[in-house]
């Protein structure tokens, strides 16, 4: 019988990721289902575990449940644990529940390896403090970029998100309210979730440095409102998630079947250059 796994996300109708790690699996030659399951907006705890009673043997989750998965899982990897959300759980052998958090390998492996930025020596911005943004900074710190500052509309959750990882040991980011951006940067990420809700975050054009890449978490098949903007201001380059959606489930892949897929068809399958 074939390996169940599945994503939980509500709403999930529109993920990507059955397709993804179908694919993922018919290149790595693995014999595995993956669904998406949306449990409604209270319901995750006890779909997931009907889906482990009924022989999943591993999940992702995506909005809103990471930080229910974070208390659902018995243990925790160092990212995951930093983060204090969870995207991927694997049942281990004795049964207990082991959470990781990919997103932040995810998007530095989409910006570093498949977009061909460095990010270690650069001045990184991140706009946004919430549980996104939660998830990326740590691997983002761990490239050793020359400067990290963490931007938030609330600039007491930016601070607040940044004395977290001070005291998870990393170097501490800058925090700054959106609007008190005074310095201009390599690299601006939108972690917000502005864009779903049709908002613009007013941001100055000055921010961004000469060549700057500026990438969206989310994924979209039209430019998002951030990156609409960002080419109208002068970026260089101008991304969607799609890039680290793939990668992240290439790493989910790994933890879960020991063998990291071939990423770069995947994407171009998903979008034809
Ligand atoms: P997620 O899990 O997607 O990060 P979240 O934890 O609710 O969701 O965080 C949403 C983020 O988007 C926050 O940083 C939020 O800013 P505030 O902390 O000030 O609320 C940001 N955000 C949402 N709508 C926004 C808007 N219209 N302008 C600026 N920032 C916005």
């Amino acid at each position: 019988m074939s390996d169940r796994y599945a994503v939980f996300g509500h709403p999930v109708g529109h993920s990507l990721s059955p397709r993804i790690h179908s694919l993922f699996a018919r290149q790595t030659g693995q014999d595995l289902l993956y669904d998406a399951i949306d449990p409604g907006a209270d319901g995750f705890v006890a779909a997931a575990r009907h889906f482990l009673a009924r022989g999943g043997v591993g999940f992702n989750v995506t909005v809103p449940f990471k930080a229910a998965a974070f208390d659902l899982a018995d243990s925790h990897d160092e990212l995951a644990s930093q983060a204090g959300a969870v995207n991927t759980v694997r049942r281990e052998p004795d049964g207990t529940l082991r959470g990781f958090n990919t997103d932040g390998i995810g998007l530095v492996r989409d910006i570093t390896t498949n977009l061909g930025h460095r990010l270690t020596g650069k001045r990184l911005l991140v706009i946004g403090a919430g549980g996104a943004a939660a998830g990326i900074i740590g691997p983002l710190a761990a490239q050793h970029p020359e400067t990290l500052f963490i931007a938030n509309r609330t600039a007491d959750k930016a601070r607040a998100l940044a004395d977290h990882f001070q005291r998870a040991g990393l170097p501490q980011p800058a925090a700054v309210a959106l609007d008190g951006i005074d310095a201009n940067f390599d690299v601006v990420i939108n972690a917000t979730s502005a864009g779903l809700s049709g908002a613009s975050l007013h941001l100055d054009p000055a921010i961004l440095a000469p060549g700057c890449l500026a990438y969206d978490l989310v994924y979209s098949d039209r430019p998002t409102l951030f990156l609409q903007w960002a080419l109208t201001a002068g970026a260089a380059m101008a991304r969607d998630g799609l890039g680290m959606l793939v990668e992240q489930a290439a790493e989910a892949f790994l933890i879960w079947r020991g063998v990291r897929p071939d990423t770069g068809p995947v994407i171009r399958s998903l979008r034809p250059p």
